[in-house]
């Protein structure tokens, strides 16, 4: 068994970074992961009955061959992802076919290919290794890290990362993930840890955080504007926590979605007025499983124009199957709806008459180049945006904790302690902490 507690120690001690780079790594390490043996364990399931208790294990795992570009981080805290969840029910597809691809890409893509998959796609921690050609980034370095993993050979990502051939989610379709004592990353993944925050609060913004950004601030997202009313499903959850602050950070209006009178509070609390409790609204935008209904749709377009008085020019969806008809309806004209995901199913139905006739626009969005993650890190580095962490649960616990994202028991995010032995460690700007308010960065975790 690896014991990196005196690797901890180091780091707690504000160790110099020859110290870091000098400590020895273990040949192998804990880790949370699926097993390939157990990628049709679920067969025959409905969705909701796979439990990620019994499919993410957490056991060692061999430290890899570092590559020039890469780093290896000491993985203080991670997060649970909805991604983490798909890895674990093997849904829509188990996630080896996608290393299985990466490994016919190169020698280094080889590595991947275990009978193995490390998840998990955030991390704050220390880089105790860069490879040879890493520039800009040190043992001893305190990061986080975005999950876009990508390099630089194919023209189109030169304009947009997100657009390269080669284009994967870290700790998704990649091995070496988050949830793990030890993570691989490519360097330019690696952006600088907010110095107020925890190792717990720093974990868990870069995917959701990033995502937010792209869909609503970006130019390859919605590119909202002052005064635009946004409207925001699951407007207390991963993606929401965050698309609320930055509609009202950026002068627009949110109308934040949710499914209980806690979460209302926790959102009216965040500073957003315009709140509906779809639960308590009891919408029924499917008469049955092939039929919706239009005249729900119409139903929460008036509760939306009772809140604030008219339609949305932005409609931030991921829920999918369930909601993009009521969504396509929703916006305005010329709106645009917003997506970068379908929780409630994938195949998305409609009625096109209320697009083109309003001249509205969908546009998809997949999480953030670099330059995204990096504005969407530094809004958090000022204190403008915060951390929506709710709760943290020690590595051994991935799997409870994944199941709790998976039932929509969570609010926020869910962190991860990995090295970290307890909460509340890694801050190193106390004063700037104070400054931005305790109050203001432990609205979830003290909502929870
Ligand atoms: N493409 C990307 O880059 C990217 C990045 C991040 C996430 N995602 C995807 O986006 C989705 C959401 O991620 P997340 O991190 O925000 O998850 P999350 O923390 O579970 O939050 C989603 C929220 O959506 C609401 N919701 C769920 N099902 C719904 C339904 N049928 N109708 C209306 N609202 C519903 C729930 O809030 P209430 O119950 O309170 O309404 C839930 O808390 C996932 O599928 C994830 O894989 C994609």
């Amino acid at each position: 068994m690896s014991d990196l507690s005196a690797l901890v120690e180091l780091i707690e001690q504000g160790a110099p970074g020859e110290a870091l780079g000098a400590f020895p790594l273990p040949k192998s390490y804990q880790a949370a992961v699926v097993r390939r043996d157990e990628q049709a364990m679920f067969e025959g399931m409905a969705s909701a009955d796979k439990d990620p208790r019994r499919s993410l294990h957490v056991q060692e795992v061999a430290l890899p061959e570092l590559a020039p570009d890469e780093a290896v981080v000491a993985v203080m805290a991670s997060s649970i992802n909805f991604n983490t969840v798909w890895s674990a029910i093997f849904e829509p597809l188990p996630t080896f076919g996608f290393l299985d691809r990466l490994g016919r890409e190169s020698v280094w893509g080889r590595r991947h290919v275990v009978d193995h998959h490390q998840v998990g796609s955030d991390a704050a921690g220390v880089v105790v290794r860069a490879g040879s050609a890493v520039r800009g980034w040190k043992p001893g370095d305190r990061v986080v890290v975005h999950c876009n993993h990508v390099d630089d050979q194919d023209p189109s990502a030169h304009d947009d990362s997100m657009l390269a051939g080669n284009q994967r989610i870290w700790g998704f379709e990649t091995n070496f993930g988050g949830l793990a004592e030890l993570a691989v990353v490519k360097a330019n993944q690696l952006l600088a840890k907010p110095a107020h925050l925890t190792w717990e609060e720093a974990g868990v913004n870069a995917l959701c955080n990033s995502t937010a950004y792209r869909m609503l601030v970006s130019r390859n997202g919605a590119a909202m504007k002052q005064g635009d009313v946004v409207f925001i499903w699951g407007a207390t959850g991963g993606l929401g926590g965050y698309a609320t602050q930055y509609v009202l950070h950026g002068g627009g209006i949110p109308v934040g979605v949710v499914s209980s009178p806690e979460k209302v509070k926790l959102l009216q609390d965040l500073g957003c007025e315009a709140v509906l409790d779809r639960a308590e609204r009891g919408y029924r935008f499917w008469r049955d499983e092939h039929t919706q209904d239009e005249t729900e749709w119409r139903r929460l377009g008036g509760d939306v124009r009772a809140l604030v008085g008219e339609d949305p020019h932005i409609v931030f969806e991921h829920p999918g199957r369930q909601t993009m008809g009521a969504s396509v309806f929703l916006a305005r004209k010329g709106g645009v709806i917003v997506t970068c995901a379908a929780t409630s199913g994938h195949r998305i139905e409609y009625d096109n008459r209320h697009l083109w006739m309003k001249l509205k626009t969908i546009r998809s969005s997949h999480f953030a180049n670099y330059k995204e993650a990096f504005e969407a890190n530094r809004l958090i580095r000022l204190g403008r945006i915060q951390p929506i962490l709710s709760a943290t649960f020690p590595l051994d616990e991935v799997g409870e904790a994944a199941a709790q994202v998976h039932q929509n028991r969570h609010e926020g995010k869910i962190g991860v302690r990995c090295l970290a032995p307890r909460d509340g460690l890694g801050i190193t700007d106390p004063a700037f902490r104070e400054q931005v308010g305790e109050d203001r960065i432990t609205l979830f975790r003290r909502h929870a």
